[in-house]
């Protein structure tokens, strides 16, 4: 062919190898066991919650995706680990949201000093690509990635294929360069919005901020993590001086005194922490047909099963009531071990009395009506001690436990029956 049919240009083409047409060279793979099982570089932000829902820190050359609604702390939360590195290496924040000024004028209000951190004003990717490249920063954060604008997409910023393009763009200067690379990525109500969501397969690691607008804590949780495990929580309070940590929230989420109507505390494990949260429920009669089951923080399918259960094994109808669960905003009881927390504390709002002998509980609810063991019994038996739980309902059998510190009554149950009788009588 005289002319390439790609480019246009006369006399361009050469031959290659007759024997594999279009392969110069075979690539070589590489044993496994000749790389390295060197654990990657850790740089410590310095603030242990973060640190820990990291996996022990930052990875050179990762990319980490912080969402959450607005208003909710990402800003603050990026400010406080860029003031902290910035004792370790140049830091550089990329600002699309708000004015240097305005970014200036919440670092006043922080605790921490973030008189080093540089601020670049900036929405083009490619320039914020060519600073990272050209600065070389330790962290490069981008606040957020909903402004970048990348050139040759339709839509503008914000648009999915925008948000997409930027950020694989982002990605490759940050493996080329071993720049951290953090992300502040806005998330609607619903968890909707063209961001986060469809960027999870582009970075190394999603985080996400969660709390109410009500009470002042936040939770931290990777929903992703190629460098640690998706099981811890970082806590931490909003205060006057920004985020601060919140290093023992076991008894945060659950209110002190006696138990309500309706209320049972689970000893939930978050990670390498048991924490302690309030199941709480709310039962009432209804005309509508099927009732609703209105589920927050828990899993819908799990109180199906659970109402199922306490229907089938306890004499507990609930056919004609509409049933709502929720645990305090933040927390999360999604572990199997939470059904009996739930059950209980539905039961208690049936029947329009408090728990009385015992205030928390866990076990897996099997749908025979067994209560079955759960894992941790010894720890989540200590962290309700700790936050002043005087007597718990647990599984019969519930591992070995030595002599650790545990509520002065535990019941332990084998059927759904005795849990009530065991929570109630
Ligand atoms: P921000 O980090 O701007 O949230 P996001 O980036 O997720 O939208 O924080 C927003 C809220 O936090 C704002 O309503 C004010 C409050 N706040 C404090 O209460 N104390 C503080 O020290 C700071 C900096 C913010
Ligand atoms: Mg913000």
């Amino acid at each position: 062919m005289g002319r390439c049919p790609g480019c246009g240009a006369w006399g361009g083409l050469s031959a290659v190898s007759t024997a594999r047409p279009g392969l110069a060279e075979v690539p070589a793979p590489v044993r496994l066991a000749d790389l390295g099982a060197d654990a990657p570089d850790r740089i410590l932000t310095g603030i242990g919650e973060l640190d820990r829902v990291l996996g022990g820190g930052l990875v050179a050359g990762s990319v980490v995706l912080i969402g959450g609604e607005p208003g909710i702390g990402k800003s603050t939360l990026v400010l406080e680990a860029l003031a902290a590195l910035s004792r370790r290496g140049q830091v550089l924040l990329v600002t699309g949201e708000e004015s240097p000024a305005q970014v200036g004028s919440r670092a006043e209000r922080l605790g921490a000093d973030c008189g080093a951190v540089e601020v670049l004003a900036e929405t083009r990717v490619d320039a914020v690509a060519a600073a990272i490249r050209g600065h070389r920063p330790l962290v490069c954060a981008v606040d957020s990635v909903q402004t970048l604008i990348a050139d040759g997409v339709d839509g503008g910023p914000g648009s999915v294929g925008s948000v997409r393009q930027a950020t694989a763009e982002l990605v490759r200067a940050a493996k080329e360069t071993g720049v951290v690379i953090i992300l502040v990525g806005q998330v609607t109500k619903d968890g909707s919005l063209a961001g986060p969501r469809l960027l999870e397969h582009l970075v190394d690691c999603v985080l996400t901020l969660d709390g109410d607008e009500l009470r002042d804590h936040r939770v931290l949780r990777a929903a992703k993590n190629r460098f640690g495990s998706t099981n811890e929580t970082g806590v931490f309070r909003m205060g006057a001086r920004g985020l601060e940590e919140v290093r023992d929230p076991t008894a945060l989420f659950v209110e002190s005194g006696p138990r309500r109507v309706g209320s049972c505390i689970f000893p939930a494990i978050e990670g390498s922490r048991a924490i302690l949260v309030e199941v709480q429920a709310l039962v009432t009669s209804t005309q509508i047909v099927p009732p609703r089951r209105v589920a927050v923080g828990i899993d819908r399918t799990r109180l199906a099963q659970i109402i199922a259960v306490l229907a089938r094994h306890a004499g507990i109808g609930l056919g004609d009531q509409d049933v709502f669960v929720s645990v305090a905003a933040g927390a999360r009881a999604l572990d199997p071990a939470a059904d009996l927390a739930i059950a209980l504390a539905i039961v208690s709002a049936h029947r329009g009395r408090p728990m009385s002998a015992a205030s928390a509980a866990f076990g897996e609810l099997g749908l025979t009506g067994a209560v079955r063991p759960a894992g941790h019994a010894v720890r989540r038996l200590t962290a309700a001690a700790a936050g002043g739980v005087s007597a718990a309902v647990t599984p019969a059998v519930s591992g070995a436990e030595g002599e650790v510190p545990r509520p002065d009554s535990v019941f332990r149950v084998a059927e759904v029956r005795e849990a009530l009788q065991a929570a109630f009588d």
